[in-house]
């Protein structure tokens, strides 16, 4: 088996960080989402592995690099425009061959591992694995409709009245009859090869789908309130390890990463929180649900359930800052209206003054 990941796209919805950064580098837990896709596909034994990347491909192939240090070979497609999920499946063709493969989106995390699916798509002999999970907002995704014997019996892309709750995860199993559905497919109106099309004219034509609901977590990152969300459920199963510094006027309090050359100076830390190489905190408090990314420096302010990227600095900031995302080396600094919290999702290299 070999592995499609899709790491073109537009990511138009996580603007303005994605003006800067391709949205799969973009860091959960101070790691670009896109390896946690990776080390789970190595993890279940598979070695070859192709990645679709679009305008940002020279910052995903910089990042990622040839995969050798996961173990495994990585091939880079380029999409020359993001024509859809189907379109990328449809130009990996001659990278699959005959073989079958699992198909990851570059964007989505999933807490349950990948070697159960695979064992369940070889044992059953199935042209097509799909996963499955309920969301309360099926509007927003694939979903898919079941029969009553169980089995899926429909594919619709967003449905404005949907039937079913269950959404299409964006990890799927095919075997090579998927590429005869890819190429008779027609776009969308919104003029995209939807997958999901590709997956009905499969079923259309009698082709054997099973489904996997999904037990643990999935996150799709689209949006900066997905971000901030899949941050919480991966800080929440990461443990404890303190490498830095932390002074005897501090206190560390739950799961708490502290990376080499980090300090931590007259100031809480609640976990879960991960704190990046070189970075320091003084007079401040951190957590819970924080990452800090590298060289940050934060000083007389406090941060909570926020994604803090590299270089930022964060000074004096009087009320919280929560529920934020800032991007690289961002700068504020001073203080505002002590009401409420302050909120931001600001884009790389920006500067807030408060006053
Ligand atoms: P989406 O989130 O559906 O699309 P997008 O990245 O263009 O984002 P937005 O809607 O905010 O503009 O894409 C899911 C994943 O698939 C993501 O990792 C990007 C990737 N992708 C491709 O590689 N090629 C494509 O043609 C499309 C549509 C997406």
């Amino acid at each position: 088996m070999k592995a499609l990941i899709l790491a073109g796209g537009s990511g138009t919805r996580l603007r303005p960080l994605t003006h800067t950064s391709a949205k799969q580098l973009l860091p959960i837990a101070n790691k670009p989402i896109i390896f946690y896709g990776i080390e789970a596909i190595a993890s279940a034994g598979i070695k070859d592995f192709a990645i679709i990347v679009g305008d940002t491909a020279e910052d995903v192939k910089k990042e990622v690099g040839d995969g050798s240090r996961w173990g495994v070979n990585i091939t880079y497609i380029k999409q020359d425009a993001p024509l859809g999920l189907a379109h990328a499946v449809k130009i990996s063709k001659d990278f699959m061959g005959e073989d079958p493969f699992i198909m990851f989106l570059g964007d989505n995390l999933l807490k349950e591992g990948i070697p159960e699916f695979v064992a369940k798509f070889n044992k059953h002999k199935v042209n097509s694995l799909i996963l499955l999970t309920k969301v309360p907002n099926p509007q927003q995704f694939g979903v898919a409709e079941l029969d009553a014997s169980g089995k899926v019996s429909r594919l619709v892309e967003k449905p404005k009245k949907p039937k079913s709750d269950l959404a299409l995860v964006g990890i799927y199993l095919f075997d090579s009859n998927i590429f005869k559905a890819v190429e008779a497919i027609k776009p969308s109106q919104r003029g995209e090869l939807e997958i999901t099309d590709a997956i009905q004219w499969l079923l259309d034509k009698g082709y054997r789908i099973e489904h996997h609901e999904v037990s643990g977590w999935w996150k799709d990152t689209g949006k900066p309130s997905d971000l901030i969300e899949a941050n919480q459920l991966v800080l929440e199963m990461l443990g404890s390890r303190i490498e830095g510094e932390v002074d005897s006027e501090s206190q560390l309090s739950g799961h708490v990463i502290l990376s080499k050359g980090a300090k931590i100076l007259n100031s809480k830390v609640v976990g879960p929180v991960v704190i990046g190489v070189n970075s320091t905190i003084t007079n401040s408090t951190i957590g819970p649900f924080s990452s800090i990314g590298d060289n940050v420096f934060i000083e007389n302010s406090s941060v909570k359930n926020s994604i803090i990227m590299e270089e930022c600095r964060i000074v004096n900031v009087n009320t919280p800052v929560s529920d934020s995302i800032l991007g690289k080396g961002v700068a504020i600094e001073g203080k505002g209206p002590d009401y409420s919290d302050h909120s931001f999702i600001v884009g790389d290299r920006s500067n807030i003054a408060l006053s």
